[in-house]
């Protein structure tokens, strides 16, 4: 979230959705960086079980601003209301989770104010969720770049929960993935009516992508250690719903960050 606070709308005052919050951490940050009141909306009992918890002990510190509700993503709207909320904040291995990026989008939409909503992701840059991590001196693009009708399947001991530190063990280990190429996404959310303000692609990620292959450069971020030069690695959007069904000046501005230049493009 550090990484993310000089890139995020404000959130004074705001009433945010976190979707796919998982144990709530994030949600409390969005909390604590200012909003009036953060729903978080996740499928899993036992991670908003955590999620509860953590919003308890934190009661006075943010934590008093926090509910979390049990639901899937495309039910967001029905569970938490249509149009009443100012931001929707998602990201760091939430999209992934879902099969449909284009009904994800009309989900995003229909939870936002119309005409000033914002959506914030902070995710996974789809080339990386393509590469394979099966030889860590080769880069190989081994899984769909594009969204496919059916899973990437994988069989996993762990997790990015880190059970065995515990002694524990998964149950269940079978992980069911969907990539989405970053024109699906902006297309989805452009095709919903919504204006892009922002899409960075940046080097690093805050969590271990690719065992054995990533350095910490501190901040809780990750590059992949032998392609600093290739490593696009996080993409960041900032959209805004410009209001139901209006597509007028579509795209404001997309700046791309190199990281060594940056380019402004569009203007509409
Ligand atoms: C990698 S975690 C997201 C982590 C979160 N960004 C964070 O940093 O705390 C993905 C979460 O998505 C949730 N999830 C997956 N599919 C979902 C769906 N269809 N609806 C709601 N939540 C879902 C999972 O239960 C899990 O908690």
């Amino acid at each position: 979230m550090k990484f993310d606070v000089p890139r995020l709308p404000s959130l004074t005052d705001k009433k945010v959705v976190h979707l796919q919050c998982h144990i709530g951490t994030d949600t409390l940050s969005l909390s604590r960086l200012g909003a009036s009141h953060v729903a978080g909306l996740d499928l899993s009992p036992a991670s908003l079980l955590e999620a509860r918890k953590l919003a308890s002990a934190t009661a006075g510190s943010g934590g008093e601003k926090l509910a979390f509700v049990e639901g899937d993503v495309y039910a967001a709207p029905e569970l938490l209301g249509r149009g009443q909320w100012d931001v929707v904040f998602t990201g760091i291995g939430a999209l992934g989770w879902l099969p449909d990026i284009k009904r994800w989008a009309e989900t995003v939409c229909a939870l936002l104010r119309p005409g000033g909503g914002e959506l914030f992701i902070r995710e996974g840059h789809p080339v990386l969720l393509a590469v394979g991590d099966t030889d860590p001196s080769k880069l190989v693009v081994e899984y769909p770049y594009f969204e496919t009708a059916e899973p990437i399947v994988s069989e996993e001991p762990s997790t990015y929960v880190r059970l065995e530190m515990e002694g524990k063990t998964f149950e269940a280990r079978k992980t069911v993935e969907w990539n989405h190429g970053l024109g699906e996404i902006v297309g989805a959310l452009l095709g919903v009516g919504m204006r892009v303000t922002m899409l960075e692609e940046h080097r690093s990620v805050p969590w271990n992508a690719l065992p054995g292959q990533m350095v910490s450069v501190g901040d809780g971020e990750l590059l992949l250690q032998r392609w600093r030069s290739v490593g696009v690695a996080l993409l960041t959007h900032d959209c805004r719903r410009v209001g139901a069904g209006d597509r007028e000046g579509s795209i404001a501005a997309v700046v791309y960050s190199t990281g060594c230049q940056r380019i402004k493009m569009g203007g509409y």
